[in-house]
């Protein structure tokens, strides 16, 4: 097979930029036809204190060194953000540059216009790296010949990580989240990871690259680990549950469900086995094939790891992997789901207050599968709250709402209980 030389510009010597590097540095010896050549990193402080020793001369400040230096035919944007990612990954494009991105936030949001630039342009776009939990698949989400049924997918390293140690060690919530961020998982910011944007926006990806249709950020319903606590994840474990944050995307014809948020699984599927900064996607197609890949859902070499497949896949002039395909689809809103609900509230534990719930949820038509109720027995005082855990059967998601509002008017009970939505996965 011939493999074409490639001439490579970064944007970004952060982690990921650093693990680019490193490994360029290794590949350059390494068996295989692949020559990649790095011609330049631009950096927004040169002298900054790396990891690694970058000669002087590769770095600049100059995004034209990458942009107008004719030298260079393949840009690794690696900077994250949308400004100025998104005009640096344009203008790569404008100038027939290939483009490899790991900005899953800069796609979910401009996703239409940067493919479609790449096409014009007759470039390469790599976006392997906007979501290591699923870059295996990716490739056949976009040739298959069957319409995607149903996907489901865990896409957030420090949620899962977070999620795992305190299942695990019991520890809190904040002093695993600290421990993910030294340990490069989260975001600088991790406010995307937690309150599920980050998730949103790799599902938002893997919709434009299977269907052609980025649906926009807002319509896909999102809901982060935030309200989750130590004695929900003890809960769900009671009742044979691990709870996990997941992306959710089922079509029927021309009907997308789209949805993220955290969910009760059994926990002896395989999604709910990931455990730490594991991540997985399983996706079933309308012939009922099932496919599915693990991977490390974040960190530096994974990300990296990525990023270095589409510059082999470039280096094999394998073109656009993923032309854009018009579509007229419609997002169903999160209220005409159906699933299972587990519900907690808060309750004074006193004669009639569990029957005054079920009879609320009753007149909905929701149905209790298993109730916990943590009284305190002959200890407690009066008008003390203890915590209610509530499994229903499958229920449709505005009857939970409506029931819910009816159960907050309560005086019995603590106001906003918390729902978590249960999912049965595909394997
Ligand atoms: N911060 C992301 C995560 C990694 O925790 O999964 C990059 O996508």
């Amino acid at each position: 097979m011939s493999t074409k030389n490639l001439h490579i510009g970064i944007f970004g010597l952060g982690t990921v930029g650093t693990g680019v590097v490193e490994l360029l540095m290794k590949k350059k010896d390494a068996p295989g036809n692949y020559h990649f050549i790095l011609e330049k990193v631009v950096v927004k402080n040169p002298n900054k204190k790396r990891e690694i020793d970058v000669p002087s001369d590769f770095l600049s400040l100059n995004p034209d060194d990458i942009l107008n230096n004719p030298a260079i035919d393949t840009v690794i944007e690696v900077i994250g953000g949308i400004h100025p990612a998104k005009e640096f990954v344009i203008q790569a494009l404008e100038k027939g540059k290939n483009v490899i991105t790991a900005n899953k936030a800069l796609l979910a949001s401009y996703g239409s216009e940067i493919f479609n630039k790449a096409v014009e342009n007759r470039c390469y776009l790599g976006v392997r790296a906007s979501n290591i939990a699923a870059y295996r698949i990716i490739e056949s989400l976009t040739t298959s010949p069957s319409k995607i049924e149903k996907l489901i997918g865990i896409f957030n390293g420090t949620c899962n990580y977070i999620l795992t140690e305190m299942e695990k060690k019991g520890e809190s919530f904040s002093a695993i989240l600290k421990r993910a961020q030294e340990m490069g998982y989260a975001e600088a910011d991790p406010i995307n990871d937690i309150n599920g944007y980050d998730t949103a926006h790799k599902l938002i990806v893997l919709l434009g690259i299977s269907l052609g249709y980025f649906p926009p950020i807002k319509s896909v319903y999102t809901e982060g680990i935030n309200n989750i606590t130590l004695q929900d994840v003890l809960f769900a474990r009671e009742l044979g549950y691990r709870i996990k944050l997941v992306a959710i995307a089922k079509r029927e014809e021309e009907m997308l469900e789209a949805r993220v948020h955290p969910v009760l699984i059994p926990k002896e599927k395989w999604l709910a086995r990931l455990e730490g900064i594991e991540n997985g996607v399983e996706v079933r197609d309308e012939i009922g094939l099932e496919i599915g890949m693990q991977a490390p859902g974040a960190g530096k070499y994974p990300t990296a790891t990525a990023i270095m497949e589409d510059l082999i896949c470039i280096s094999r002039g394998r073109g656009l992997f993923f032309p854009p395909r018009k579509s007229s689809i419609t997002l169903k809103p999160i209220e005409k789901i159906e699933t299972k609900y587990y519900l907690k509230f808060h309750a004074v534990d006193k004669a009639g207050v569990l029957a005054k719930i079920a009879s609320i949820l009753g007149d909905y038509n929701i149905s209790i599968e298993s109730v916990i109720q943590k009284g305190k027995g002959d200890k407690r005082k009066e008008n003390e709250m203890v915590p209610v855990i509530m499994l229903t059967h499958r229920s449709r998601e505005d009857n939970i709402q409506k029931a819910l509002k009816k159960i907050n008017d309560l005086p019995e009970v603590e106001k906003n209980p918390l729902l978590i939505r249960v999912e049965e996965g595909i394997f």
